[in-house]
């Protein structure tokens, strides 16, 4: 491995690269410019050269021909216009003859321009005067991307149990709401491995605590679900209520646990509760602080979280506030022009998130004082590693499920995370597609997005053609915003949920598949999700950004339009075509070139390669439920394959190196030849 490193000025540490054995320092390179405010770097780009990674952006795959951003920000709104999403992951990998990777260490505000000013070039502008540059050379793109997880360290690994289907929505108001999600999920037949409880479970949105008129018995209904093997998932948000007498409200004032303004004095700001302060979780003594606090939910039998609103959020602060409210006041009465007019309206528009509040936050970072904004993309980051540390010491031995909004690249050490507030819109399908691949790039596996679009209406074919999407990725949650319209599978007719029915089954089918190519890239520092233009030297591939590898062995190539029978794609090797619902497989060849492929809208296709096989279980309605004993093994067009198999109990702690089965099918097993079926073979796991 080849990783150059150059330290510009005097960066903030960030603790997102934990291994860093064997690097060579460098003290320049001809393209970083350090220029008076900020550090730029011009990179020229080959023609044609595609450019992967940047996490959580909007955009294709290859990164070309684009601006980006990375600065934490709750935007709910995700048009093309925008730059940038929750998550700040400043690796990027150029592609092309001699690839190159980077990695910026920064936690302030970095922006890219990818051959979008100038075709062929990149440039990239740092928003101060320090930082660590990390310069990755290696023969292929691939090694590159594992060179770089190397470098980060482990993902965050949670329970098998966590990559079960999840149901959520904002504005489930009460215990008889959940149950009542409870009982139609049983009704209606459809697996459900628990729900997703948002904000309105607490009294007047406090963390750690339980409205009582709404959830008289929080603890009985947790065992309700878990009686069933389901899960409840709170949500906690980063804003502590200012409220007298609310116990973690006045403990983080009482030990000066909360971010300062320019003043020392604790920093007001407003989100869901009204006025908030925002414990400083920078410090380690904040953060073992709050990550004791879990306890209190851990207590009523929680075994996974939910960390929200944590880029950090902000509705507005109370001077903010105050002055639009004033200057709306001076205009009352007044005929408004068209800029006393259009400006009223900004003043409103924009109160949130706004760079005054973030330059006014003051962090005590490692013995010295930060203002926000220069190290903006840390705070959901540290926020997560509370919780992550918080449940570790509470239960040691288990994993839990750990989800997170804003992220950093070092947060996949302690959490996963989704991609925000999308809308149900084909586009965003589209998107969540996209995403996969750069999500995996800087670390994180667990991940997926809101089934269905979070904002917005969701139409019946819409939800469908999304679940054949997310029964791939390993958080597989339908969640949507309270005001829309109701997004459970069944609320969209007989026809709808018999086809969702049948897809929700096949997640339970892959899983095995699932949780062991999850748990290989885990091992492997490899990607669950690989755009095929790392597997395959064909120039075709480098333009397809709607067809993915998902592990060794499959491509999945969903259909993101809507009115569609199926669509025309590409096979780069020949390969074989697998259509699965939840009593039946059924198997095709194809051979390489472009076909039209039918995708009924009550099944799961995706295509298996030469020389691979993989495991297919039973259907069922929980994780606990999954029969690994019995599995049907698919062989792709070949005589025999073998499969690396990782399973465990599913929520023990996972150490490398893996213990594995290598699982090895041929035709002379008890096989179904016409079919390349090969049922119920016994694999015993090792001890
Ligand atoms: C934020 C979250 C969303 C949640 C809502 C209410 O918008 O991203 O998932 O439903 O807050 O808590």
């Amino acid at each position: 491995m080849s990783v150059f490193r150059m330290t510009i000025g005097n960066p903030i540490p960030t603790q997102a690269i934990i291994h860093d054995e064997g690097f060579s320092a460098i003290e320049n390179r001809p393209y970083v410019h350090a220029l008076k405010d900020s550090v730029v770097l011009t990179l020229a780009l080959e023609e044609g050269a595609p450019i992967w990674g940047l996490g959580q952006q909007l955009g294709g795959i290859n990164k070309r021909g684009r601006v980006y951003g990375a600065y934490c920000t709750d935007d709910p709104h995700h048009t093309e216009d925008k730059t940038t999403l929750y998550g700040a992951h400043n690796f990027f990998v150029i592609g092309g003859k001699k690839p190159l990777g980077f990695y910026i260490d920064f936690p302030g505000r970095v922006q890219y321009d990818v051959a979008f000013t100038d075709p062929d070039q990149l440039s990239v502008t740092i928003s101060g005067t320090s930082c660590t540059l990390y310069e990755i050379q290696e023969d292929t793109v691939k090694d590159v991307l594992i060179a770089f997880r190397k470098m980060i360290g482990k993902p965050y690994l949670p329970p098998k149990w966590a990559l079960g289907y999840f149901q959520s929505r904002w504005g489930y108001a009460s215990e008889s709401d959940l149950l009542g999600v409870k009982a139609a999920f049983e009704t209606n037949d459809l697996p459900l491995e628990g729900i997703y409880v948002d904000i309105d479970y607490m009294e007047a949105f406090k963390d750690f605590t339980i409205d009582t008129q709404r959830y008289p018995d929080f603890k009985g209904l947790n065992e309700m679900f878990q009686k069933d093997n389901q899960y409840l998932i709170p949500i906690i948000d980063a804003g502590v209520k200012i409220e007298p007498g609310y116990a973690l409200y006045e403990e983080g004032l009482q030990h000066d646990y909360f971010v300062k303004n320019k003043e020392q004095a604790p920093y007001v700001a407003a989100v869901w509760p009204g006025h908030v302060h925002f414990p400083d979780f920078l410090k380690p003594e904040v953060r073992k602080w709050f990550g004791d606090w879990y306890q209190f939910l851990y207590d009523l039998g929680i075994r996974g979280i939910w960390n929200d609103m944590n880029e950090p959020a902000i509705f507005y602060d109370p001077e903010t506030l105050e002055k639009a409210i004033d200057y709306a006041t001076s205009l009352k009465g007044k005929a408004l022009d068209i800029h006393s007019f259009f400006s009223l309206g900004d003043v409103f528009r924009n109160l949130s998130n706004q760079l005054t509040y973030y330059e006014t936050m003051q962090h005590d970072y490692l013995g010295q004082t930060y203002s926000n904004d220069t190290l903006h993309n840390l705070y959901g980051y540290y926020m997560t590693q509370a919780a992550y540390e918080g449940l570790e010491r509470i239960n040691p031995d288990q994993r839990h499920l750990i989800l997170s909004r804003a992220s950093h690249v070092g947060m996949h050490r302690y959490g996963g995370i989704w991609t925000g507030d999308n809308a149900s819109w084909w586009s965003h399908l589209a998107l969540n597609v996209q995403m996969m691949p750069s999500l995996n790039m800087v670390g994180f596996l667990f991940t997926g997005a809101d089934t269905g679009g979070f904002g917005g209406h969701c139409s019946g074919e819409l939800l469908t053609r999304w679940l054949q999407v997310s029964v791939f990725t390993p958080l597989l949650r339908n969640h949507s915003a309270i005001g829309t319209r109701d997004q459970e599978p069944y609320q969209f007719g007989q026809r709808v949920l018999d086809h969702n029915r049948e897809i929700m089954y096949v997640r339970y089918r892959l899983l095995p598949y699932l949780y062991s190519t999850m748990i290989m890239a885990w091992e492997y520092d490899t990607l669950m999700f690989k755009p095929l233009a790392l597997e395959f030297d064909d120039d075709r591939v480098n333009t397809i950004e709607d067809q993915l590898l998902l592990g060794d062995e499959l491509m999945i190539a969903p259909v993101v339009l809507p009115n569609q029978k199926g669509r025309m794609l590409y096979f780069p090797e020949d390969m074989t075509l697998i259509r699965l619902k939840k009593d039946q497989i059924s198997l095709a060849p194809v051979t390489k070139g472009d076909h039209f492929v039918p995708y009924a809208l009550d099944e799961v296709v995706c295509f298996l390669r030469r020389n691979k096989t993989i495991p297919i279980a039973k259907a069922c309605q929980t994780s606990a439920d999954l029969d690994t004993n019995h599995l049907t093994w698919v062989l792709g067009q070949n005589q025999a394959a073998t499969f690396e198999w990782y399973d465990d109990d599913g929520q023990s702690q996972v150490t490398s190196p893996l213990v594995t089965t290598h699982v090895t099918i041929s035709e002379t097993d008890d096989f179904q030849a016409s079919e390349k079926l090969c049922q119920s073979i016994v694999v015993k796991r090792p001890e």
